[in-house]
């Protein structure tokens, strides 16, 4: 992009303060910011202020969940199915590690974060060891593909590369980067990283399918005659992936998606709940609980959003790229960015300042038609590190892994 085509952009935008320092930008610095305006999708900032536009919820429902009883029931004959379909190599599996991991507070990507006590145990390592267990039991490897962001893309490579893929087949594993979007303060103007360089933060975990096609990872996908893929986050460390019996569940259900899902401890708990939306399923996040939906209870007595989602998910490759261009709504978040103020001089705020624009892997479920919530034990199966310590943190994940006998 020409200097002319950028201040052009920029102006349409109202943002031309991103070449405020141009002038005292060496020739490499000069052409690196016109790439990142030229990269840059500045539309997103019509959001501010205007949540409306792309968070307009629909009528909500209860959606009844496959719970544990039921599973159990059919256990060897949707593991025995799940397997199968691992074996003639139909599931993949996609770690999405883009995130910035703000909260954990650590400078290197999350899955490098060591949550050992007496022997380093890596939250990778923890992940690559549960894949291993169903890639024993299926007697094939799986396809393992790791969504990074430009913040985190070389260090996670390398990390995996040190570590010898901590055991996992490396030409079985693929990595593929998720795309930037600009922060702003809270007038819409872009904040300025330094002065060659706009602040831009990943773009939320719901851009990996279109992140796939672009990078090229889908066609490995098509190639590979792979028609499931396996969701799931990076810092779950008891995360179960590639679960035959979730697939097998899912699969004999029609569906065109799963959801992982535990049962909710109190009606009000942090996490959001699957439901219909408009008749499709839907995720309600907790934030949007009103007191009716925590009250609200269904058939059974029970209540009615009673089932949380945890970030694993199936879904099924041919109907994603049946929705590839359908529009996924754009989540405002209020983070703190750090940036130089109009004197150049670096600020790390202390409390939110500003906005980060995010979609989001669960507004995913919504665009398709159907969706199987899979019930799971929390306790087994849920152990999400977010923060250093208290709620779902290093220590909450510590004491959960020692209850399920790993060794820290
Ligand atoms: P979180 O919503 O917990 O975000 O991500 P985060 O960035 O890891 O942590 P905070 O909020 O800054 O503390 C849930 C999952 O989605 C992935 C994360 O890596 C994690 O596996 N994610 C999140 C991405 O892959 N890309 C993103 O842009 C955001």
């Amino acid at each position: 992009m020409t200097y002319q085509e950028a201040e052009k952009k920029l102006a349409e935008y109202g943002q031309t303060h991103v070449l405020r320092y141009y002038d005292e930008l060496d020739g490499r610095e000069r052409k690196e910011l016109l790439e990142q305006i030229g990269g840059t999708d500045f539309s997103v900032l019509r959001y501010i202020g205007n949540p409306g536009e792309a968070l307009n919820r629909g009528k909500i429902s209860p959606l009844g969940a496959m719970e544990l009883p039921e599973i159990e029931a059919h256990r060897e004959e949707y593991t025995e199915r799940g397997l199968a379909a691992i074996r003639g190599g139909k599931l993949g599996a996609v770690l999405l590690a883009g995130g910035m991991g703000t909260r954990l507070g650590s400078d290197d990507p999350k899955c490098m974060y060591d949550i050992g006590l007496t022997k380093t145990v890596y939250i990778m390592e923890r992940l690559i060891v549960n894949l291993q267990e169903v890639v024993r039991q299926a007697g094939v490897s799986i396809p393992l593909f790791i969504m990074t962001s430009e913040k985190n893309d070389a260090k996670t490579r390398a990390f995996m590369k040190e570590h010898d893929y901590f055991g996992y087949d490396s030409g079985q594993v693929w990595f593929f980067r998720q795309e930037m979007a600009p922060a702003a303060d809270r007038n819409g103007k872009v904040f300025m990283e330094g002065k060659g360089r706009i602040a831009t933060s990943p773009n939320g975990n719901g851009g990996w399918y279109v992140s796939m096609a672009r990078t090229g990872i889908l066609d490995v996908v098509h190639e590979r005659g792979i028609e499931w893929l396996n969701i799931f986050a990076v810092d779950n460390v008891l995360q179960r992936i590639a679960d035959p019996c979730f697939l097998g569940a899912t699969m004999a259900s029609g569906a065109a998606s799963g959801a992982k899902v535990v049962r909710k401890v109190t009606p009000d708990e942090k996490v959001g709940a699957i439901c219909l939306e408009d008749g499709k399923p839907s995720i309600v996040e907790y934030y949007d609980m009103t007191p009716e939906l925590m009250d609200a209870k269904n058939e059974k007595g029970e209540p009615a959003y009673n089932f949380g989602v945890i970030l694993n998910y199936l879904f099924r490759e041919k109907d994603l790229a049946r929705i590839m261009d359908e529009k996924l709504p754009m989540h405002v978040v209020n983070k703190k960015i750090p940036h130089i103020d109009e004197n150049g001089v670096p600020v790390s705020p202390e409390e939110p300042n500003g906005f980060k624009f995010e979609q989001l892997v669960l507004d995913m479920i919504h665009e398709l038609d159907s969706c199987l919530p899979y019930e799971v034990v929390r306790e087994h199966e849920f152990a999400p590190i977010k923060n250093r310590k208290g709620v779902d943190s290093v220590e909450s994940a510590r004491d959960l892994c020692r209850r399920n006998g790993i060794e820290l």
